[in-house]
């Protein structure tokens, strides 16, 4: 018999605050964890299968032996734990079934990078129950792995969000990870209602500039500009200088063809308020804009938000991965 070991970890959402599309090419972004998070509990079992039980994604009672992990229809909620636990199996073989139990604090329709939190829960808790020592870049790097293998496209900022927590400056697949030593921001997160993809997105994008590529070029580059100019402003607590660029990359972001009137109108709102700023956030096409307030001018920016759309309480800076009691 086995021993019963049952590990529990969590690890935070996300929210993009300035940078995304052009993060996808080379430049850099500034991301930061927030207070919801996403649990994993995962058990040893004395059988050879994959038992999977997360309910937030409608997955209940999925169970596959380990042999077949990767292989054949995988529902759409179960793909990112399964592959992750396969990239595991295949560098360290496992010798006994395992049951994962995922349970979210937030919904998977805001865009706060579920399927990424899930994935570095699960690389997380088979690192402690296997007792594979792995440091938060082998973490990242088979998370960031598994993101590509189902998605094909992505930075791993989202990755790198749930694997070191806080405020970070990100550069495509992890060149650079490095945190930002700052205080929680006052920022305001107003969701759209609207689902958006990510990969849709990004391709969208690309088929929209060609024969332009020249100015999609120019506007990475402006948009990296204003990343760098905004990780100095954030240091030195520079928040109306912040707000300017993130205006700045929102204008970029209309230009990349990514935002839709629903964003814009609670932009447009916010700014109204007295935000110091306001953007989407994250790939476009729905999902949530951030706004950056003055602690004076909150309630009217909720409210300005709330006209439109509908404003979600977090916190930024949140703890990246960690083991739960
Ligand atoms: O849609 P989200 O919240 O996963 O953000 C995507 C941001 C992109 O830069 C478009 C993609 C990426 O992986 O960086």
């Amino acid at each position: 018999m086995l021993q019963n070991k049952r590990i529990t970890v969590s690890a935070p959402g996300k929210l993009m605050l300035l940078g995304e599309h052009a993060v996808v090419y080379g430049h850099p972004c500034l991301v930061t964890a927030v207070d919801q998070r996403m649990r994993a509990t995962v058990e040893l079992l004395d059988n050879l299968n994959l038992e999977l039980e997360a309910e937030d994604v409608k997955v209940m009672g999925y169970k596959k032996t380990l042999s077949q992990l990767g292989v054949g229809d995988i529902p759409k909620g179960a793909k990112f734990v399964e592959i992750a636990l396969k990239n595991i199996n295949d560098k360290y073989p496992l010798k006994s079934g395992i049951k994962i139990t995922t349970k979210s604090e937030f919904s998977s329709q805001f865009g706060f990078g579920s399927s990424s939190a899930s994935t570095v829960c699960v690389v997380k808790a088979m690192s402690e129950i296997l007792n594979l020592n792995l440091s938060n870049k082998e973490i990242f790097d088979l998370s960031f792995k598994t993101v590509l293998d189902i998605q094909g496209k992505g930075s791993g900022f989202d990755v790198a969000a749930a694997v070191y927590g806080g405020t970070l400056y990100f550069v495509t697949g992890g060149e650079i990870i490095k945190p930002l030593n700052i205080n929680s921001l006052p920022l305001l997160v107003g969701y759209s209602g609207v689902k958006a993809d990510t990969v849709t997105l990004i391709n969208k994008v690309k088929a929209s500039f060609v024969g332009r590529e020249k100015r999609l070029e120019e506007i990475y580059s402006g948009i990296a500009m204003l990343v760098n100019d905004a990780k100095i402003a954030f240091l030195s607590n520079d928040l109306t200088k912040v707000g300017e660029l993130m205006d700045k990359n929102q204008a970029y972001l209309r230009e990349l063809g990514v935002s839709i009137d629903k964003l814009d109108c609670m932009i447009e709102a916010a700014i109204k308020a007295g935000a110091y700023g306001a953007k989407l956030s994250g790939a476009g096409g729905g999902d949530c804009m951030i706004a950056l307030s003055p602690e004076e001018k909150k309630q009217a920016v909720i409210n300005g938000i709330n006209s439109v759309g509908e404003t979600i309480n977090v916190r930024t800076n949140a703890e990246g991965v960690r083991v739960e009691l």
